[in-house]
């Protein structure tokens, strides 16, 4: 039986005070993540269960209890405040996919200030735009990536403590730099847990916009509420499950559903901490006999890609339910996941901003492949006609996805940018950005994003940052950045470029404009392509037409031009 049995039924009558009843939480009272992560569990008889499995390069490996994640937390967070640290500071984690990631994370919450996570794979500007932005005080970090706070931390006054997990003492520490190991350290046993409210700040997410810099998605710790509940519902995780979520915390999937709501429901869970192959990841669901698997498009059809055979090679009896999110999740993957695993993926929709799932197919509902599913109780969503921004009735018709807002984890506002946050409303519906249909049946249909943003891979990538990055390169006059088809990622970075007088548009300038930008974004946001052009088109008010060079790209209709510099 799953958690949640008769979608039809949960919705009947639906309160979000279930979940708080669950989580024994009265409204007025305080609530704080890290410790519902961790000392509620210990509470409740679970302080020896294993929470933690942790395995990364060259075969080291990890183990924790609930007990120990207890404990780790209390120790960074007991860290942090003799620093200075208070509460509502920012504290970015800036890490691979190690324990310290995952702990450091509660122990922030802990004492009330805010976690920043960021991918460890940013580079530098990437890093600085974004600890500009949420003048934080601390960053947690490995000996392999301090170089590249070093290179910023002269332009980050509020940057005051620059934390490595990991140092061996070979080299002096520089400025700011401070060593913790939770080896060393002694455990603390109590920490005073500082007394969160609903409303008080927990993670700070950031995520590409079409314009302008990243914007910090703000969270409170009353997302619990929501986040609990929908790992429970949709995620279907129960007591004796084995769970694998393969997201990054860098990215809002690896801290809603890759820490809080498995460990708020006391559920052991495995990490894996390298590249992706085929053979290691059915080997690791093999070995940790994972039950429960939380993952990508990407990596699903990566997976498709590298064969049957290597699937035949391992025994993934074990797994029981799979889950999907991030990008559209194509019909041949979940039917070809189906044959492959004997059980289909089941595609979720949501959002950094929506802080949980919105949209999903649920265990025992009927997979429609290719469908996102329906609402989670409790979710008005809809489709709005892109005029009159008023909810379309019509089966089938192409409209935007908006929520009512109000859901316990949605954003509170973009950090620094509460007029972009204002923006995202409409009639009072919340716009997702994004456009879909709904079938007779209620099952959403996902169909594209709303604006320029390229989801590639499931990372989001704002057009003009490339195209901010290219233009800093000397021979660059103009660029336009938009996506092109892919197989395996769906779409990927293509950059058009017109040159400064005196350059050649030749394969060593697009090699020279490569490795100049690459320093400046993530590798995640690279352009596959360059391709070099006389002219861009723009409108008569000389804004770049991306659509155009977008429908180029698709084979698309180019639609209307009326508005075009030089038809
Ligand atoms: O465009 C939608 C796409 O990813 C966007 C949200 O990206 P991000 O904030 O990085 O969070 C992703 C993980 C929660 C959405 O606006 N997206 C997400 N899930 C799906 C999807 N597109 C199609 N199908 C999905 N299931």
């Amino acid at each position: 039986m799953s958690n949640i049995g008769s979608y039809e039924e949960r919705i009947e009558g639906f309160d979000w005070s279930l979940s708080e009843k669950e989580l024994e939480y009265t409204p007025g009272d305080r609530i704080n993540i890290g410790w519902y992560c961790t000392d509620r569990i210990c509470r409740m008889g679970k302080a020896d269960k294993t929470a933690l499995i942790w395995e990364g390069l060259g075969g080291a490996s990890r183990t924790y209890t609930f007990n120990d994640i207890r404990l780790a937390a209390n120790t960074i967070g007991r860290f942090l405040r003799d620093l200075g640290i208070a509460d509502q500071d920012r504290v970015c984690l800036f890490m691979d996919k190690i324990p310290e990631l995952y702990l450091g994370f509660l122990g922030i919450l802990k004492i009330g200030a805010i976690a920043q996570p960021l991918f460890s794979a940013f580079g530098d500007e990437s890093l600085l735009v974004r600890l500009e932005n949420a003048e934080t005080s601390a960053i947690i970090t490995q000996r392999k990536h301090v170089s590249k706070v070093r290179k910023i931390r002269d332009r980050l006054p509020h940057l005051k403590h620059i934390i490595i997990v990991d140092y061996d003492g070979r080299k002096p520490l520089q400025e700011r730099e401070q060593a913790f190991s939770l080896d060393d350290a002694d455990p603390v046993e109590e920490l005073e847990v500082f007394p969160t409210e609903a409303e008080s700040p927990s993670v700070l997410h950031y995520t590409s916009g079409t314009t302008g810099m990243p914007k910090g998605v703000k969270h409170v710790h009353y997302s619990l509420i929501a986040q609990y509940l929908t790992a429970k519902w949709v995620l279907d995780l129960q007591d004796d499950d084995i769970y694998w979520c393969t997201a990054d915390p860098g990215w809002v999937t690896g801290t809603s559903y890759g820490i809080i709501g498995p460990w708020s429901l006391g559920i052991t869970q495995c990490v894996l901490d390298c590249g992706f192959s085929a053979a290691a990841w059915y080997r690791f669901i093999e070995k940790h006999r994972v039950t429960v698997w939380y993952s990508a498009p990407t990596a699903i059809r990566s997976l498709m890609r590298a064969g049957e055979e290597v699937v035949k090679d391992h025994d993934l009896s074990g797994l029981r339910h799979l889950a999907s999110v991030g990008e559209p999740l194509n019909s041949e993957a979940v039917i070809w996941s189906g044959k492959v695993f004997g059980k289909p993926f089941h595609d979720t929709y949501w959002q950094t901003e929506t802080g949980v799932i919105m949209i999903a197919n649920y265990p025992g509902m009927k997979v429609k492949p290719g469908s996102m599913g329906k609402p989670f109780p409790g979710i008005t969503g809809v489709i709005l006609d892109p005029v009159s921004h008023e909810p379309i009735a019509e089966a089938g018709k192409i409209g935007l996805i908006a929520f009512k807002p109000g859901w316990p984890s949605m954003m509170r506002t973009y950090w620094n940018n509460e007029a972009t946050y204002q923006a995202k409303f409409v009639n009072n519906w919340y716009l997702s950005g994004d456009r879909a249909s709904i079938d007779n049946e209620g099952y959403f249909w996902f169909v594209g994003r709303d604006d320029d943003v390229i989801n590639t891979g499931g990372h989001l990538v704002s057009p003009f940052e490339v195209e901010s990055a290219l233009l800093e390169h000397e021979a660059v006059a103009e660029s336009a950045v938009v996506s092109k088809p892919d197989e395996v990622n769906m779409e990927v970075v293509k950059a058009f470029v017109m040159l400064n007088p005196g350059f050649e548009p030749d394969a060593e300038l697009e090699l020279k404009i490569m490795n100049f930008i690459r320093k400046k974004l993530s590798p995640l946001a690279m352009p596959q392509e360059i391709e070099y052009v006389e002219s861009l088109p723009k409108t008569r008010s000389g804004k770049i037409m991306r659509r155009l060079l977008h429908a180029q790209e698709w084979g698309e209709e180019i639609g209307d031009t009326s508005t075009l510099e030089d038809e």
